[in-house]
């Protein structure tokens, strides 16, 4: 197994250049497959996520061309085939081909997801969408079986504005006869980003971004383009990092807005900052001040950041407190952190930091995708060595991330399995 090797307490400075959003392309690629003529997406992350998703579309015979961050897809001759348990299993994300299989071919078999294990992420919501709009819903062993003569559009309401729902259901809703409207729909930016696209190829999508999407089906999509967006979780992990330990880090190619909860709470800590519409420059100050945070949907601040926001919680001078609202099960760090020295304790889902506390490397687990982050930034933080295991969680989803942060002063290095 390949680790992470971390020397830490280093100034970091210069520039790190922002990625596509890794929940962007995730919903993206499947999307492409409803263009009866195919698609080309730009700023495409280089990502495990990515390669496991290319490794779905040749499995649906859809050859695909990568490079430069440049993705061209040949959807023309696709075959609808069960996507294999070993390759929905890869990623959570695998789960937008039902929307998509089911809106191209009315029929669609595939393996329960897989994906960060952070609560019980059930897809309730998706279903009951799938179900509203006239598919026949089976469960086989560990697969799902969609089917429908025909999809009819509908009024759906979701009882929480959930991001993989409400991108799944506008991907069923594309092609259906008639209108479907979304209501309680996610406003995450990603959706934005996968309406724009199914737009760009002939769909009728309005309202992505607001909390009721409207949808009127169409029957053929056209060609499709796209740019994916800055990802924003990206970009909010590299400027806390910029607040642990930056001296003029800039963090640039981000979307301001897109990280709007983070800024007003790094402003609130009294992290010393100057920020423009698509890059920040921060500096580490000489102090930090405790804050309470509460992970909330977009525009709130995002659950994915919380992790990473937990190691500066640690640095803030008195007692900072933060509050998981979204999944039940994401503060399997805490004892890492703890482990690296923090003074942290977890009541359920929320976490109580008494700051500041001295890290000091050691050797620690990345659980998860962004629990990972947030040990990256610890071992950036700590005085020594820190060991970080199972890392391919954090390969997921950061491309390049030993490059950018050596690139920026960080000592840190892949130790590959036979060193
Ligand atoms: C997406 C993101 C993930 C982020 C999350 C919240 C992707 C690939 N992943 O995940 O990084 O943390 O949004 O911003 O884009 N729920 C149900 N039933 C459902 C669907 C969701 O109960 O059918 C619950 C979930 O268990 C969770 C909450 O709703 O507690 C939010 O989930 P959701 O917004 O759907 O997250 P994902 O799309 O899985």
């Amino acid at each position: 197994m390949k680790q992470l090797i971390i020397e830490g307490n280093k100034k970091l400075t210069g520039e790190i250049e922002i990625s596509g959003a890794k929940n962007g392309i995730v919903a993206l690629i499947p999307a492409a497959i409803l263009s009866d003529e195919g698609a080309t997406l730009y700023n495409v992350p280089d990502i495990s996520d990515t390669k496991s998703l290319l490794d779905i579309l040749e499995l649906l015979n859809c050859p695909t061309k990568y490079a430069n961050e440049e993705l061209e897809i040949d959807t023309k001759r696709i075959e609808n085939k069960v996507i294999k348990e070993e390759l929905a299993k890869k990623l959570r994300a695998s789960y937008y081909f039902m929307g998509a299989l089911l809106a191209k071919f009315k029929y669609a078999e595939i393996y329960f997801p897989g994906g960060c294990n952070i609560g019980t992420r059930p897809i309730d919501f998706h279903i009951n969408g799938f179900k509203k709009l006239g598919a026949d819903v089976t469960i086989e062993g560990n697969k799902y079986i969609f089917k429908a003569n025909k999809l009819k559009g509908a009024k759906i309401y979701l009882d929480f504005a959930s991001v993989g729902a409400t991108i799944n259901i506008m991907l069923a809703a594309v092609k259906a006869e008639g209108k479907t409207t979304i209501s309680n729909a996610a406003k995450e930016p990603e959706i934005v980003n996968v309406a724009s696209f199914l737009n760009s190829m002939g769909a009728k999508i309005t309202g992505a971004g607001t909390s009721e999407i409207k949808i009127e089906g169409v029957e053929h999509l056209g060609r499709g383009i796209i740019d994916v967006i800055p990802d924003r979780i990206e970009s909010g992990t590299y400027i806390i990092a910029g607040a642990l330990m930056g001296e003029n880090l800039k963090v640039s190619g981000i979307i301001e807005e897109h990280v709007e909860s983070l800024l007003s709470k790094l402003k609130e800590m009294g992290v010393d900052m100057k920020v423009e519409e698509n890059y920040v420059i921060i500096n580490k100050p000489s102090e930090y001040k405790p804050i309470n945070v509460k992970t909330l949907v977009f525009p709130g601040f995002p659950t994915d950041l919380g992790q990473p926001i937990s190691v500066l919680l640690t640095q803030a001078n008195g007692t900072s407190i933060l509050e998981e609202t979204i999944y039940e099960n994401r503060m399997g760090h805490i004892k890492y952190l703890q482990k690296l020295g923090a003074n942290v304790r977890v009541n359920d889902r929320t976490a109580i930091f008494m700051g500041p506390s001295k890290l000091k490397g050691t050797e620690v687990v990345a659980t998860d995708l962004r629990a990972g982050a947030a040990m990256v930034l610890a071992g950036l933080t700590a005085t020594g060595t820190t060991t970080i295991n199972e890392i391919e969680h954090i390969l997921r989803g950061y491309e390049n991330i030993v490059e950018k942060l050596q690139n920026v002063g960080a000592s840190i290095r892949i130790k590959e399995d036979k060193e």
